[in-house]
């Protein structure tokens, strides 16, 4: 037998055995490879009698298609046997228990914060925000608020630096300043947001929440004020008529300035809105102080507004009946998985804002 054919018969006896793609391979690039017994058998043909050559190069040629082919068909032979076993294998179980599915709960104050964004949005109020770390002019200075203003002792604020010049906002009322600034009249926004005073005990936290309300135009009066709150708390409290009243105060950057109670009464350990003879204060408000419109450039002559500071975490304690402020901000999951909220539960004013 000619060395081709005993090549041939060896390999094709292999190829017959169970195989796997490194075994096939090897024998392919033992037949094929540089020095492979094919590729040598190629390189002896120069040195073959004339007569014989052209015999042995055709045959040759013959022999390696047909290597090749049994090679290659029995390469695609395990590979799909490869796939096949891999598949049998990972046959998914429906059987098998589900993972659980565990989803966190929005903060009460950040489901509040939301219900109020979406109750001013219909009345045309949009969303400004502000920093936490503020400036003195931002806080204090621009909003018409004196040196020797008890709001700027040292025991009420948290400053930053030794010149008194940074500290942590004690309202949002600064970014009535950064609004006003920033665009031309009218405005009409509200600025939800963090705020800082020195102060802790059941009813207050050193850090606590506010949202700001501003609406200047060329007409805004008191009554403009009057009607919007008064469709504020009706629409986050969820009832049909409130008891509201207007107490005059001071706050140096509006004037008149006055703090608002709502009307309440306790049932059977309840608190209840809009009914009843206690009186519970939830916000600050007035006509902006045309000496705030001054500092910021807008003509006091021309313009006129209002402005007002609710205490979120105050009205959501009243809402979701929660007694204790410091509970918010204490980090316990147990609280948050009683009193949060559904992720899935976006308050509207359409769908309602809260279940
Ligand atoms: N900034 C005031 C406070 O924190 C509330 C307020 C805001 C009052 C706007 C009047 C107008 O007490």
């Amino acid at each position: 037998m000619s060395d081709l054919k005993k090549i041939k018969e060896e390999v094709i006896s292999k190829i017959k055995g169970k195989l796997n793609l490194s075994e096939i391979n090897e024998i392919k690039s033992n037949l094929f490879g540089k020095n492979g017994l094919i590729s040598s058998q190629f390189k002896v043909i120069g040195s073959i009698a004339e007569s014989e050559r052209k015999k042995f190069a055709s045959d040759l040629n013959f022999i390696k298609n047909e290597l090749q082919d049994l090679i290659d068909s029995k390469i695609n032979e395990i590979q799909s046997a490869e796939i096949n076993e891999k598949l049998e294998k990972e046959k998914i179980d429906v059987t098998l228990p589900e993972r659980p599915f565990i989803s966190g709960k929005i903060h009460p104050v950040s489901q509040t914060i939301d219900e109020i964004s979406s109750i001013f949005s219909e009345i045309g109020f949009s969303v400004e925000e502000g920093p936490d770390v503020e400036n003195e002019h931002n806080n204090f200075t621009a909003l018409n608020t004196p040196e020797n203003h008890p709001a700027r002792d040292m025991h009420d604020t948290f400053y930053l630096d030794e010149k008194k010049q940074k500290l942590l906002r004690t309202h949002t009322s600064p970014v009535q300043i950064r609004t006003m600034l920033k665009h031309k009249p009218p405005y009409k926004v509200i600025a939800p947001g963090r705020t800082y005073r020195s102060d802790s005990d059941q009813t207050h936290s050193p850090m606590f929440h506010q949202v700001e309300g501003l609406y200047i135009d060329k007409d805004v009066n008191m009554g403009h004020l009057k009607g919007c709150l008064n469709y504020f708390i009706k629409e986050f409290f969820e009832v049909k008529k409130i008891k509201m009243r207007f107490r005059p105060s001071h706050f140096p950057f509006t004037e008149p300035s006055a703090e608002v109670d709502i009307g309440y009464e306790m049932k059977d350990g309840k608190i209840k809105i809009g009914e009843g003879d206690k009186w519970l204060e939830i916000l600050g408000c007035g006509m902006v102080h045309p000496n705030v419109l001054r500092n910021v450039k807008v003509d006091a002559s021309k313009y006129q507004g209002y402005a007002f500071g609710i205490g979120i975490d105050r009205l959501a304690m009243l809402k979701y009946g929660i007694s204790d402020l410091r509970a918010f901000f204490d980090c316990d999951y147990r609280w948050l998985n009683h009193y949060g909220f559904d992720p899935l539960d976006v308050p509207t004013n359409y769908r309602g804002l809260s279940r």
